[in-house]
């Protein structure tokens, strides 16, 4: 029996973290599309065509080590805009969704363009403010400011909300977890109720 979770939401607002935890909790396989993205990016950035990268993606791509790189992020949201790139990535991610045992998907368009028919969608979000302070706690160690962070989060929202290829929008069905101001704990506890109570019909 497949069973779909589809978590969207904007950059650093705890999509990640979420997903793993419910994934863990029920016992899903998880995606993190964005890593599909990201490994387009980095394709790009090694001078490789986006379309064709996104066709000949393969699992070793997924394994780069500079994936969650910033440089690699901008990168992934200026391929993410290329609907042929979109497409290309779409076959894989349904696939997933459908795997018997159920599945969680986070990304942008889970909700509204991957699996419209998800049993449960969320949309997970928090201030560009907050989640800016978050990425800067994990960068702490590079040297980056928390004014330069916030700027490159601001640049992506930018681009993932107003791209005329499925932006990043709630979809109409969507239950929205405001985590600005939830621990990591409240925040699973909110999305693992959410699906316990669809799961109990
Ligand atoms: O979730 P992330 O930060 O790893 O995503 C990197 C970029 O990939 C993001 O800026 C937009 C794009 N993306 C997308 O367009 N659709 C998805 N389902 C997931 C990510």
């Amino acid at each position: 029996m497949s069973f779909t979770v589809a978590i969207d939401g904007p950059a650093a607002a705890g999509k990640g973290t979420i997903s793993k935890a419910v994934a863990r909790h029920f016992n899903f396989g998880h995606l993190d599309t964005g890593l599909l993205y990201r490994a387009v990016g980095a394709r790009m950035l090694d001078g490789v065509e986006p379309v064709a990268a996104a066709k000949a993606l393969d699992a070793r791509d997924l394994d780069r080590t500079d994936l969650r790189s910033a440089e690699v992020a901008q990168a992934a949201s200026k391929v993410a805009v290329i609907a042929e790139v979109r497409a290309a990535l779409v076959d894989f991610q349904r696939a997933f969704a459908r795997r018997s045992g159920g599945a969680v998907l986070d990304g942008r368009d889970i909700g509204t363009v991957i699996c419209p028919e998800a049993e449960v969608k969320l949309f997970v979000t928090a201030s560009a403010e907050v989640r800016a302070q978050r990425r800067f706690l994990e960068l702490a160690d590079s040297g980056t400011t928390y004014e330069a962070v916030l700027a490159d989060v601001r640049a992506r929202d930018e681009r993932d909300m107003t791209r005329a290829e499925a932006p990043l929008k709630p979809a109409d069905d969507a239950v929205t977890i405001d985590t600005s101001a939830l621990s990591i704990e409240e925040a699973v506890a909110q999305a693992i109720a959410v699906i316990e109570a669809r799961q109990q019909g």
